[in-house]
């Protein structure tokens, strides 16, 4: 079968398992879950969805450590609800796409216990196994991981170290050997053959790593990313994939591509290279922190923002493909985060953000519970987190001494855990997640933030993705159109042209909790209002107000 771009077309939902609906009353979602929903998703009209890992694992990373990539996480369910899911999602018209995670296994995938059980295993080679300096004492080279620890752990107490970029519990996969590539490979065909639509790639492009495995000069965070971030044979390992595998299916792939600059996510993404159809950059989550690093947190500035949009809109304009996103479960919650998080104005606040990003080139992601203006979660001891990001940062807070109260507001407003809290489908005691406690705790708003309420409202957020999914679908100057910021300096109001031929498209959000004059407005008479949060047609914006206008 030959590839389509059915993925330019396409409106994703991501599902965090864990989080989404737990269908046989362990307090954990799973697939029984995902089904009993299809309906409600179908009703929103998303065309796709992206299904966090549901593999079988330990759930170190909930899931980003698999342990059997043809099986399901017993608690999910079995390989058998998942066929069903599948099909139900197909006969509702929605595709489904896979995590992939292959940078990593799980150190209990059977692979890695033969490795290091045995120094002659051939799965030896399958990892990233060197020995120590100093006879052991010190590791290989002084990378640091993702997590906040070293990358390298030692084995046992011999004088090797696996490399691990992750947890622990995540040993990195060695690319360099064949076998890997081929085994990776499999694992495609498999869920290809089964039917999957496509995969979003974990942490695509750490998967070639420098082989001189020099150390880096002092840095404080990711020391090393030099030799492992965007690695020597990247581009060759992905094309091999593409050539052995995707080109034989009608299938997509979006890389999460952490630390890509522009020029390197062309080489990805530029269709004659036949590499992936599309990736997720991470620029604009960064407009909200020093360095790259999300707990050095800083207040939002909108022009940062669009300098970034800018930027990634017209450097793949008419060559490669966005993916366009606000939340994922990894990021915190939007609401609140882009200067918006006035309680009185959320609803607004959420309307506005989700029109900003939808509306530009690319495919749109929905994070489960974005289309409810599901906000952070209320956390109030750091027991209440699981996230093993968050604990290994806590602990790194607490062994370099950040004063408690900066450390305690850094890791409650960035932690990952804020955007994995149970999905909130009514306002009962579990929110209709589940009917007993939870895995994470349930945060106190579903008793007005709800999907049943949603449903219910006319005016609400959820009704609202509903008009601007239905409004973008088919639409050719949404999908091909030009982009042109039109109010690149202002610093409260950001407001887009999508252009193609005579036909426009104006995009107006207020990024201001003020009424904000826009002259702008005056120039739109031959235009007319089709999307608005509110029913205002006159130059003065309302705090968080959005407007689409047309002049077709
Ligand atoms: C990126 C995933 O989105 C994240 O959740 C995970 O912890 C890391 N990759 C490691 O797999």
């Amino acid at each position: 079968m030959k590839q389509t771009d059915w993925y330019k077309d396409a409106i994703i939902y991501q599902i965090y398992p864990r989080s989404f609906c737990d269908g046989n009353g362990d307090g954990l979602g799973d697939i029984p879950g995902i089904i009993s929903k299809l309906d409600y998703l179908k009703e929103l009209g998303v065309n796709c969805f992206w299904l966090s890992p549901v593999y079988d694992s330990p759930q170190e990373d909930n899931g980003y450590d698999i342990s059997n990539y043809r099986d399901i996480y017993k608690p999910f369910g079995t390989l058998n609800d998942f066929k069903k899911m599948l099909n139900e999602m197909h006969k509702r018209g929605i595709r489904l796409i896979m995590d992939l995670v292959v940078n990593h296994t799980s150190s209990e995938h059977p692979w890695f216990k033969d490795a290091i059980s045995d120094k002659n295993s051939p799965y030896r080679d399958y990892y990233i196994i060197k020995k120590g300096r100093k006879n052991g004492k010190k590791p290989p080279n002084n990378w640091s991981g993702f997590f906040g620890e070293g990358a390298w752990q030692r084995i046992g107490d011999s004088e090797d170290y696996y490399l691990r970029l992750f947890a622990k519990g995540q040993p990195d996969l060695n690319w360099e050997n064949p076998k890997v590539r081929e085994e990776v490979k499999d694992i495609l065909r498999y869920w290809l053959d089964m039917g999957v639509d496509g995969f979003r790639c974990d942490v695509i492009t750490l998967i070639s790593k420098d082989q001189r495995f020099k150390s880096d000069a002092p840095n404080i965070a990711l020391r090393g990313k030099k030799y492992f971030v965007n690695g020597p044979r990247l581009h060759e390992y992905l094309h091999e994939l593409y050539t052995d595998v995707y080109q034989n299916y009608d299938c997509m792939t979006v890389g999460e591509t952490v630390l890509s600059t522009v020029e390197q996510a062309k080489l990805l993404v530029l269709p004659q290279r036949q590499e992936l159809s599309m990736i997720f950059n991470f620029d604009h989550t960064d407009t909200d922190n020093y360095f790259g690093i999300k707990w050095f947190y800083r207040k939002f500035k909108l022009k940062r923002l669009k300098k970034v949009v800018r930027k990634w809109q017209h450097a793949l304009h008419g060559c490669g493909w966005n993916s366009l996103f606000i939340e994922n479960h990894d990021q915190r919650r939007c609401v609140g985060r882009f200067n918006t998080d006035d309680k009185k104005l959320r609803i607004e606040s959420a309307k506005m953000l989700g029109t900003t990003y939808f509306l530009l080139q690319g495919t749109p992601f929905i994070y489960e519970g974005q289309e409810l203006g599901m906000t952070n979660g209320d956390f109030s001891s750091i027991e209440d987190f699981m996230d093993v990001e968050t604990h290994n940062i806590h602990a790194l807070g607490e062994r370099i001494k950040i004063l408690k109260p900066i450390l305690k507001k850094s890791l409650y407003s960035c932690s990952r855990d804020n955007a994995r809290t149970p999905m909130q489908w009514d306002d009962s005691e579990y929110a209709g997640f589940s009917n007993v406690k939870p895995w994470l705790k349930v945060n106190e708003n579903k008793s007005f933030i709800n999907a049943n309420e949603a449903m219910k409202d006319d005016n609400s957020i959820f009704h609202y993705y509903q008009k601007l999914i239905a409004f973008r679908k088919d639409n050719e100057v949404i999908k091909n159109g030009e982009y042109i910021d039109l109010l690149p300096n202002d610093n409260n109001v950001f407001a887009y042209e999508r252009r193609l031929g005579d036909k426009s498209i104006v995009i107006i959000s207020s990024f201001s909790n003020k009424n904000r004059r826009i002259r702008l407005i005056e120039k739109l008479n031959s235009y007319k209002l089709v999307l608005s949060n509110y029913n205002n047609d006159n130059d003065v914006l309302n705090p968080y107000e959005t407007r689409v206008y047309i002049n077709y």
